[in-house]
């Protein structure tokens, strides 16, 4: 058996003994020790950039690295800007990022779009996240929602609603609960862009799930609270196109892990063709 088989049996038996929360509280200890001198040169650098508190970083990242969450925040927020100028022409876009966590992404996203005139609006299920950002980041509407739908705006409100590794912690239910409420949400014509656990994970599955995997089906670890990071799923590229790809929802690009930079989830950026 190698290494990484041995770590996941060990992560699989804290699961079922409902401990992983248990151990995952450690790491975050160890994750403050292992920063501090890292993130202490980072505040010395940027004076002026507001830091979310340790633990809504952790709670979202699984860790408490400064420099991390604010270059891979730039990048990403430069990725998902790439991708809505090839994919929207309007010059006043209503954006959305759903599970923004505290804007790590979103908070960078009015430096890279090339749009007179844009709304940006924030979404988490952690009303502490969304606290957080209300208090602390300008110019961008943050609301909380349940681990369930609807999200609290109307039909047609956004011209894009993006999120990355959201439906990376929710069960198969969720998954077509929430594809269903960003139709909603997404005007006819809008983009929404989501990314999954896709082949580059298969590394990480135990035998059982591989042959899951394998078979199209979603993978999906739980016995730990809905929407938290340690719970997770694993989702094979034909279970997207089967299961939420419905209801005038058209697939414009799949880009497999790793799209983007340190992030090697697979990327799906879908067009809203629901009737006007
Ligand atoms: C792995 S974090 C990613 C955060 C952010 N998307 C980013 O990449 O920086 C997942 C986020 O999704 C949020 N989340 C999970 N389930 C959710 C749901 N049903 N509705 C809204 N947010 C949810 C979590 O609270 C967390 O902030």
């Amino acid at each position: 058996m190698n290494s990484k088989n041995t770590k996941q049996k060990f992560v699989y038996g804290l699961r079922k003994l409902h401990l992983l929360q248990l151990a995952d509280n450690v790491r975050y200890l160890l994750s403050i020790k292992n920063t501090r001198q890292e993130n202490h040169q980072f505040i010395n650098d940027h004076p002026d950039f507001n830091l979310p508190p340790s633990f809504l970083a952790y709670d979202a990242y699984g860790h408490t690295n400064w420099p991390v969450y604010y270059h891979s925040g730039i990048a990403h927020a430069k990725y998902i800007c790439k991708l809505i100028d090839e994919n929207l022409a309007s010059q006043e876009l209503s954006i959305c990022e759903w599970g923004c966590g505290p804007a790590r992404i979103l908070r960078h996203i009015r430096s890279f779009l090339d749009k007179s005139n844009t709304q940006l609006h924030g979404f988490d299920y952690n009303a502490r996240s969304i606290s957080w950002c209300q208090g602390n980041i300008d110019d961008i509407n943050f609301m909380s929602n349940s681990v369930n739908p609807p999200l609290p705006c109307e039909d047609n409100s956004f011209d894009c609603l993006y999120n990355l590794s959201v439906f990376t912690h929710l069960s198969e239910r969720m998954h077509i609960d929430w594809i269903r409420e960003l139709g909603r949400v997404v005007k006819p014509g809008g983009l929404i862009i989501f990314t999954t656990h896709g082949d580059f994970f298969k590394f990480n599955l135990l035998d059982d799930e591989l042959t899951e995997y394998e078979s199209g089906s979603l993978v999906v670890r739980g016995h730990i609270k809905e929407g938290k990071r340690c719970f997770v799923a694993y989702h094979p590229p034909a279970f997207i196109k089967s299961e939420l790809l419905q209801n005038g929802l058209e697939m414009i690009s799949h880009l497999p892990g790793p799209a983007l930079e340190d992030f090697p989830q697979d990327v799906w950026v879908i067009r809203n063709n629901k009737p006007c």
